[in-house]
């Protein structure tokens, strides 16, 4: 079946993982990708797709009423795929305003122009929004976060997303708008800006770099790789229940410093040093203010009702990952010239 879709965030880590598994598996869809190319979005990270009869790329930003308007008429889409946000904790953090413009303000606006468009026309229409885990808050030492669990977002960026999914279910229940969501846990895979923890680190063991661990390093997350995130993707937006929210995740739960020490002893492998070598860079520093202590997800909603379930174990997707970093030195090099000197001096000054 023909479709037009409008992905968010395109160029970003996800979206770029999203975007392309569309463009080759659908050519019969046509994929229009609506980024404002923020430090996160980089077209780099679509090289190798952006030629495609079935791809266009737009540059541009949510917020934009008149933009969001025009490509509305012009391509009139089918559905749309929302990943565009701004995505990292520390960074909210230190500048709210732009997380609360970009994904409270930049999805209702989202939200306006489609249902605008789509009048009452809502045959075979999809909103998707991609969502976190984060806005379920914290869990102990026991639990997982269900799709009923109660929110309970505690940093600038987990409220953000927490309030443009309540936003996205408010349009359901009060338009009988068509949306569905999903809450995933932390993905990892290639295209990730290092910023975030896997690719921080492996960016500072090549360049012999301190490894920078908040608090005690005992935080848990539920790791999942790229590429199975954006399967599932894929699975929500062709047999997910309007209305419904599915819970993603990896069933690949790790303290942050286990984690950080496989990770090392990876890469001591890959680059022939010494066993043991990688680990001396490991820091522990100040906290970060409002540090989730544990995430994990139970991912049985999507796996019992769409039949969707990761592909690749944790130890594989991880070597895989470091890989692609490895080979492709210039794509490291070009994102962490400039700005993220500037971001890295002050984050962990
Ligand atoms: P990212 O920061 O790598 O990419 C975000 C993309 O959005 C970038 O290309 C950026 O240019 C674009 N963007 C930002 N503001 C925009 C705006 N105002 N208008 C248009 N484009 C804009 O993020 P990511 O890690 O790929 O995350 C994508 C989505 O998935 C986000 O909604 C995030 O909340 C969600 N998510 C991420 C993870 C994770 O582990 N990274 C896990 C669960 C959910
Ligand atoms: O859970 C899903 C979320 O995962 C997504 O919604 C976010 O967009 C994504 O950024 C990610 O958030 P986290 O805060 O969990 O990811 P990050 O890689 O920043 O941190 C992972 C863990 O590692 C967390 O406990 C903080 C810790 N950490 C992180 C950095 C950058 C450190 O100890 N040192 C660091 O330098």
């Amino acid at each position: 079946m023909k479709k037009t879709l409008l992905v968010t965030g395109g160029a970003g880590f996800i979206g770029s993982h999203v975007v392309r598994l569309f463009v080759q598996k659908y050519p019969n869809y046509h994929i229009v990708n609506l980024d404002k190319l923020t430090y996160a979005g980089n077209l780099e990270n679509l090289r190798d797709i952006e030629q495609s009869t079935n791809y266009t790329f737009v540059k541009g930003d949510i917020i934009d009423d008149q933009l969001l308007a025009s490509i509305f008429e012009q391509y009139k889409f089918d559905g749309v795929i929302h990943l565009a946000a701004e995505s990292h904790v520390d960074r909210s953090i230190t500048n709210p305003l732009a997380f609360i413009e970009t994904n409270i303000l930049g999805t209702a606006k989202l939200l306006h122009a489609a249902r605008k468009a789509w009048g009452q026309d809502l045959e075979g229409k999809l909103f998707y929004h991609i969502s976190t885990d984060e806005v379920y808050g914290t869990l102990g030492e026991t639990g997982l976060f269900e799709e009923t669990t109660a929110y309970d977002p505690r940093s600038p960026y987990s409220a953000s997303k927490a309030s443009s999914d309540h936003l996205v279910r408010a349009y359901y229940h009060t338009y009988h708008f068509p949306v569905v969501i999903s809450n995933c846990s932390n993905n990892y895979g290639a295209n990730q800006f290092p910023e975030k923890l896997i690719p921080l680190c492996i960016h500072n063991i090549k360049n012999n770099k301190e490894l920078p661990i908040y608090g005690d390093g005992k935080y848990t997350r539920d790791w999942l790789w790229v590429n199975d995130h954006a399967s599932a993707i894929d699975c929500v937006f062709h047999k997910g229940v309007t209305g419904e929210t599915y819970n993603i995740g990896g069933h690949n739960e790790w303290k942050n410093i286990d984690l950080v020490r496989l990770l090392c002893d990876i890469m001591d492998e890959k680059l022939g040093q010494t066993k043991g070598s990688a680990q001396e860079l490991i820091r522990f520093i100040k906290d970060r203010p409002g540090h989730d202590r544990r995430y994990a997800i139970d991912a049985s909603k999507i796996a019992k009702e769409l039949g969707w379930k990761p592909s690749i174990q944790f130890e594989e997707g991880l070597a895989n990952t470091i890989d692609w970093y490895l080979e492709n030195e210039e794509w490291l090099a070009s994102v962490t010239s400039g700005d993220y000197q500037k971001y890295y001096q002050k984050q962990y000054k």
